[in-house]
């Protein structure tokens, strides 16, 4: 039998996470309590607090947030350019902290690095350019493989005509994509880029973003964009919002959509607007219940709303022999309690392993005065129609 979880915050549900999780796999990346300043003694000032985040294979994430919110150094321990002074991050199944030098460098050869300052070298050629990650993440090969190798990478990034060209001969837009062909063409299994897009005009930026979908999606390829460009918004399977060196919010795009919509069916979130949605949604907490545990007893005070993410669940009373309802995905429960002050009105057992979705009392509230506030102002502007 499944063991009930703890509830998680946030929106941590994906089923497809889950069964990865369920099946032992390992994040590619982990970071526990990570902080980091700059400088040291009196200079020293802390520009990351504090930072959980979990981030599975093949996953995409884009991370955002105000200029000098610390994306690019989150990035740089992430890549192993810097290292934190406290917390623990692993990448790719290594401790950062307890890697050595050649570890160290190892490693690095599994990541791909797509950065703000191109660092092109102009004596060389678009192909050359390429080749020369190559040379380094895979010296053994021969040398023909590999300028093959290069300049299909150009190809996939649009820049097969352009092979033989210097960087003197290339338009920022152009230099900007041998960047990217140059940290992806030794098939990493990390890719972190900052800001890949912000030089690409639409069309070569959406060629350059499907190319990290294809490599997360057909190879498990890990992926973290930093990124302002909401033009490439699509592609996240996540969205962490990085604030004065605070994750503010890490929320799965799909699955806050899905419950955002589940949502909108009750009453008391009817009046939000999509983005008061997710705001609603991202204040749920998730718990597995396991088949036959009860999730709310008939008179006990309410304290929580519940939605159901997946599974069955009774609704029955005491006196009674047979179920006032049986629930399923979509539906929700408990908010009576929580609308009336009384206590609750009906059990509610789990009929099989469901996953819910709950929200505290606070936030109900909040959404409900929300709510009546959004209805006095209609019934304002009604009124001042005559
Ligand atoms: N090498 C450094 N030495 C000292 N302080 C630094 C260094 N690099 C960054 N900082 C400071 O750390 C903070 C976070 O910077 P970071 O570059 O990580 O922000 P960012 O979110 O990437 O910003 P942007 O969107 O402008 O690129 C800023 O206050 C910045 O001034
Ligand atoms: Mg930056």
């Amino acid at each position: 039998m499944t063991e009930a979880t703890a509830p998680t915050s946030a929106m941590r549900f994906d089923p497809e996470i889950r069964q990865r999780i369920a099946a032992g796999q390992t994040p590619a990346i982990s970071a526990r309590h990570l902080q980091h300043y700059y400088g040291t003694g009196e200079l020293s000032k802390q520009v990351l607090f504090d930072n959980s985040l979990e981030i599975y294979p093949g996953e995409i994430i884009i991370m955002t947030g105000p200029s000098g919110s610390g994306k690019t150094t989150l990035l740089t321990l992430i890549g192993t350019l810097r290292q934190a002074q406290e917390g623990e991050l692993f990448v790719l199944g290594h401790s950062l902290h307890a890697a050595t030098k050649s570890g160290l460098r190892a490693l690095r050869r599994e990541i791909g690095f797509i950065f703000q300052a191109h660092n092109l070298f102009d004596s060389l050629t678009a192909t050359q350019n390429v080749r020369m990650a190559l040379e380094l993440a895979d010296p053994g090969a021969g040398r023909r493989a590999q300028t093959t190798r290069a300049q299909a990478m150009l190809e996939a990034v649009g820049l097969g005509e352009r092979t033989g060209h210097k960087p003197k001969q290339l338009s920022g837009g152009q230099k900007q994509r041998v960047a990217i062909a140059r940290g992806l063409v030794h098939q990493p299994r990390l890719v972190l880029a900052d800001e890949p897009t912000a030089a690409l005009d639409e069309a070569s930026g959406r060629q350059v973003v499907e190319l990290l979908k294809k490599m997360a999606k057909e190879q498990q390829v890990t992926i973290v964009i930093v990124t302002h460009d909401n033009r490439i918004l699509d592609v996240a399977d996540r969205i962490v919002n990085l604030v004065d060196g605070s994750i503010r919010s890490d929320v799965l795009v799909q699955e806050t959509a899905i419950v955002s919509q589940m949502l909108i069916k009750c009453d008391v979130f009817a009046h939000l607007s999509p983005r008061g949605l997710a705001e609603m949604a991202d204040h749920l907490l998730c718990e597995t219940i396991p088949a036959h545990q009860t999730v709310i007893r008939e008179g006990e005070a309410g304290d929580k709303f519940y939605l159901i993410r997946t599974g069955r669940v009774s609704v029955q009373r005491a006196a009674q022999s047979q179920p006032l309802a049986i629930l399923k995905e979509g539906d929700f429960f408990g908010e009576m309690a929580l609308l009336t002050g009384q206590p609750r009105n009906a059990s509610v057992v789990a009929l099989e392993e469901t996953v819910l979705y709950s929200l505290s009392q606070d936030k109900f509230r909040q959404a409900i005065a929300q709510q009546a506030s959004f209805e006095s102002e209609i019934r304002r502007s009604l009124f001042d129609r005559q």
